[in-house]
């Protein structure tokens, strides 16, 4: 257990679970949770018996409801500007760990929310989940990534069916547009998200970086400059301790035990 204001942040083994811990507010995502977000994330990164890590919502509710509503009321466009408000959150955040993170999402996942969501490696969804980018409905539109990513993961006629309509979309819906990797009844969504977590941390923790690093690359760069970037990837693998003891491990018909080199 930890000492944040706005999360729970507890190791079961080498899993980080962290739970976002504003259920008054269905978890809004204010300046102090994208501060201590970035703590725990960069605290997860350091601590090299932590190999995978998993987000929730508090409560049986939400995953997070959005941006705070409230702390941006009465911010103008000088004041968002000059602090490049939500940079935060797709910079800072996204780059305080290069280890592998799910999403669990509970319950509403909606604007920051679906954007928090997305930035993980992937999302397991209760079957209460509900995702949504409703910022049009404020007069406004998302701002932490969700014309970006959503679009990329779900192709351009569902994001703008989402994002001009503000409708929200179940969870089998978000599973059948890949965007949710599972979807799982309400009270296993946790344990699920927290076995597949135990998994990925029971991997060659470099092997887990790569994977996640070429399978992102398939976002941002060309098919031919993806295909380069994941075998050198492999190659630079191949010299790892973790490949020789893994691939020993198989000839030999016995479990790998991974040093992270
Ligand atoms: N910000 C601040 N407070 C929020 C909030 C948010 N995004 N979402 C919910 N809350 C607060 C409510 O104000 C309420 O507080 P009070 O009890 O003090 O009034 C409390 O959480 C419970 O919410 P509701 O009473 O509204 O609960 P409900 O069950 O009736 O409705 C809901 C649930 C449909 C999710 C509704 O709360 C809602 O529509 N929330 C806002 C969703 C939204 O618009 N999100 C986008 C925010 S903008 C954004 O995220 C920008 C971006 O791209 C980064």
């Amino acid at each position: 257990m930890s000492d944040y204001e706005t999360l729970l942040v507890e190791q079961r083994d080498a899993v980080t679970l962290v739970t976002l811990n504003r259920p008054h507010a269905l978890n809004a995502l204010n300046s102090k949770v994208l501060e201590e977000l970035i703590q725990a994330f960069r605290a997860f990164e350091a601590d090299d018996s932590q190999r995978c890590a998993v987000v929730t919502g508090s409560g049986d509710k939400a995953f997070a409801a959005g941006a705070d509503i409230k702390e941006m009321a009465d911010k103008g466009s000088a004041e968002m500007y000059k602090a490049d408000w939500f940079s935060g959150w797709t910079e800072d955040f996204t780059r305080a760990s290069r280890k592998p993170w799910i999403a669990a999402v509970n319950g509403f996942a909606l604007g920051g929310g679906c954007e928090l969501a997305m930035m993980a490696d992937f999302i397991i969804a209760s079957e209460n989940a509900k995702f949504g980018q409703p910022e049009i409905k404020l007069g406004v539109l998302p701002g932490m990534g969700g014309s970006q990513r959503l679009t990329r993961i779900v192709g351009k006629s569902k994001a703008m069916d989402l994002c001009l309509t503000g409708r929200m979309m179940g969870a089998e819906e978000a599973e059948r547009c890949g965007l949710a990797a599972r979807v799982v009844a309400h009270e296993k969504m946790l344990d699920e998200a927290l076995e597949a977590a135990a998994t990925i941390a029971g991997m060659a923790p470099l092997a887990a970086i790569a994977n996640k690093e070429a399978v992102d690359a398939a976002y941002e760069t060309t098919l031919d400059a993806g295909l380069k970037y994941e075998r050198r990837l492999f190659q630079v693998l191949a010299g790892t301790e973790d490949k020789a003891e893994g691939m020993a491990a198989f000839v030999e018909k016995r479990e790998a035990k991974w040093t992270g080199r």
